[in-house]
């Protein structure tokens, strides 16, 4: 290649290599490829040589051309990688740092709904118990709901204005749903080997409605399976349980003879508080809070479990229930009606989630 050429190309090449951003390659670019570049000039002048120096010459201008072509792609190529690292370095979030509240009333702050809020202290405290999540569907099978749980053919739980029954499919029995989490006590037993230790927050419904009764509802299964577990271990469970979560470390709790269908024996777990202020752990009164029992044998043996090996304990509570005592809410309903006044009041800051901590 003649002199000159090389001469350019060099030139050209130590251009792009001092560029450095892709703007300044573009002006290099530009200077040799351009209307009125160096290498179009060169071109442009092959016109005014004679016809065999011209044709030598133009072959040569023209390898210049697609060596520049090529180097100057190759250069961007460069550039755009080291553009977008500097972005990415430069646009890095921290997602460690603390945030910044947003004012508890702004539009924009979201908040942990009272249920959720529970639901969360809950798996963190029987978590902390070595609990396990379990669930099941909305939508039971009346075996799951009622026959497993040895509740009888003509019991109230199962009459149509107490529940809510979907359309039977052809010849069977028609679903429901279900009315407390305890079906999911037989899902457990029938899908895990025992020892099992679980709860199972979820949905529950039933055809109620005031202002402590919603049809829709929410309750926490408990279920506790294994050689040797007696009724120590779940009066133990459940006063750790609400003394933990009503944060009243001498919260007064009795056990009182109950009956269900699928418990034996059955007890109804009261805890202290004053009918006359509302106040919980003193004032000589007994609020009920929840159900509890050895689970029937026959329940057992339903879920294919071997009741002569296998015993434990379950219990069932209303999520609303231990919410509005918690937090003072006296009205079941607002739950429900996503009123944004309502929400600012009970709601939890999602910026402070619950912690074991929390709840000493
Ligand atoms: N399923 C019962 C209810 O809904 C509560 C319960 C659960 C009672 C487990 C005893 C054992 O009222």
């Amino acid at each position: 290649m003649a002199d000159d050429l090389d001469m350019l190309r060099a030139d050209i090449e130590a251009a792009m290599a001092g560029a450095e951003d892709l703007r300044a390659l573009d002006a290099v670019r530009v200077a040799a490829l351009g209307k009125s570049g160096q290498v179009t000039a060169l071109l442009k002048g092959l016109g005014a040589l004679p016809p065999d120096e011209r044709r030598a010459r133009g072959a040569e201008v023209n390898v210049l051309k697609g060596e520049i072509e090529r180097a100057l792609e190759h250069r961007r190529v460069t550039l755009e990688a080291f553009a977008l690292d500097a972005r990415l370095a430069a646009e890095r979030l921290d997602v460690s740092l603390p945030p910044r509240l947003a004012a508890p009333t702004s539009p924009e702050a979201g908040s942990i709904h009272p249920i959720s809020r529970t639901m969360e202290e809950l798996i963190a405290l029987f978590g902390a118990m070595g609990f396990a999540v379990a669930e099941g569907p909305d939508i039971e099978g009346d075996w799951h709901n009622f026959s497993a749980l040895n509740i009888p053919e003509h019991h109230p739980a199962r009459q149509d204005h107490d529940t809510f029954y979907l359309t039977a499919p052809e010849g069977g029995r028609r679903p429901v749903l279900r009315t407390h989490t305890s079906p999911v006590q037989i899902r457990t037993m029938l899908s895990q080997e025992p020892p099992i230790r679980v709860i199972v927050p979820g949905r529950t419904w039933r055809a109620d409605h005031d202002a402590t009764h919603s049809p829709m509802f929410h309750q926490v299964e408990g279920l506790v399976i294994g050689r040797d577990i007696h009724m120590g271990h779940l009066k133990g469970t459940l006063v750790d349980f609400l003394r933990a979560f009503f944060g009243i470390a001498d919260l007064p709790v009795r056990f009182r003879a109950s009956y269900f269908p699928f418990t034996e024996p059955s007890m109804e777990v009261d805890i202290g508080w004053s009918r006359k202020t509302g106040e919980l752990g003193q004032g000589g009164d007994w609020l009920e809070i929840l159900g509890s029992g050895m689970v029937h044998p026959k329940v057992l043996a339903n879920a294919g479990i071997d009741p002569r090996v296998w015993q434990g304990f379950a219990f069932g509570m209303g999520i609303e229930r231990i919410t509005m005592l918690k937090h003072g809410i006296p009205d079941l309903r607002p739950f429900y009606e996503a009123d944004l006044r309502w929400l600012r009041h009970y709601a939890a800051s999602p910026l402070s989630p619950f912690t074991l901590h929390d709840a000493s």
